[in-house]
């Protein structure tokens, strides 16, 4: 895989999306390489077209980047309901449009947006997609640090295989909410439904990365330049 290929195809889902983007809108902004471009997309069209819509951020470093090209930025407190987010993802299912989230760290205010929204668009390259959950990536499991031994014990009898995910100092790393990340290697799924809600009831777990339902489309780039991928089962 050439990455430079691989950034364009980025790009080119990432612009497609900017231009979904309307005036007075609330956005969701994601968190990683992909939806960084969709941020310096909508940045550009703040400045060059005079277009006021307000962000909701769901990562501080997303934040950062957003407020550098003064795309305004707003809160749960003052808007309840988003109508537009738009965030990468580390694995795609075509056909029931599920993903695997989280890998970037930010899982669990991306689930908090995402659940806000009225609209989630996923932008992605090509490589992201496939035929069955949990072939391309783990999924990470946001935990409390109090604990995170016995958690990760529930997570392995889940068949999950879990490893603490190290940070950049060598210590565990820590999320913007103040936890560590177990990621967690299933393995293809069969049945993503039911590791999801085992996952919703592992205590310790804050959140995790199995965002099923919440994608409403997915923008792809790649070979064949820009595809709409729609749901068709799930
Ligand atoms: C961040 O926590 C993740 O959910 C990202 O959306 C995901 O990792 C995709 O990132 P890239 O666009 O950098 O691949």
């Amino acid at each position: 895989m050439d990455p430079s290929e691989q950034q364009q195809w980025k790009k080119a889902a990432a612009e497609a999306a900017a231009k979904l983007v309307e005036g007075g809108m609330v956005i969701g902004l994601g968190t990683g390489s992909t939806a960084a471009l969709f941020v310096s997309a909508l940045g550009r069209r703040v400045t060059d077209e005079h277009l006021r819509i307000s962000g909701i951020p769901t990562s501080e470093r997303t934040a950062e980047q957003a407020r550098g090209l003064k795309i305004p930025l707003t809160s749960f407190a003052e808007h309840l309901q988003i109508d537009l987010t738009v965030d990468g993802a580390d694995e795609i299912e075509t056909g029931s449009l599920y993903l695997i989230k989280g890998l970037g760290g930010a899982l669990l205010r991306e689930k908090i947006v995402a659940a806000a929204s009225k609209r989630m668009v996923v932008i992605a390259d090509e490589t992201k997609l496939s035929a069955r959950l949990g072939t391309l990536s783990p999924v990470p499991v946001e935990v409390s640090q109090f604990g995170w031994q016995a958690t990760q014990k529930r997570l392995s009898e889940l068949g999950g295989n879990p490893t603490l995910r190290p940070g950049k100092d060598g210590k565990p790393c820590v999320t913007d909410g103040g936890n560590y990340i177990i990621d967690c290697a299933f393995g293809p799924m069969e049945n993503p439904k039911e590791i999801a809600h085992h996952l919703d009831h592992v205590v310790g777990s804050v959140e995790h990365g199995m965002f099923l339902k919440f994608a409403s489309e997915v923008i792809v780039g790649g070979r064949d330049g820009v595809t709409v991928l729609r749901k068709t089962n799930g």
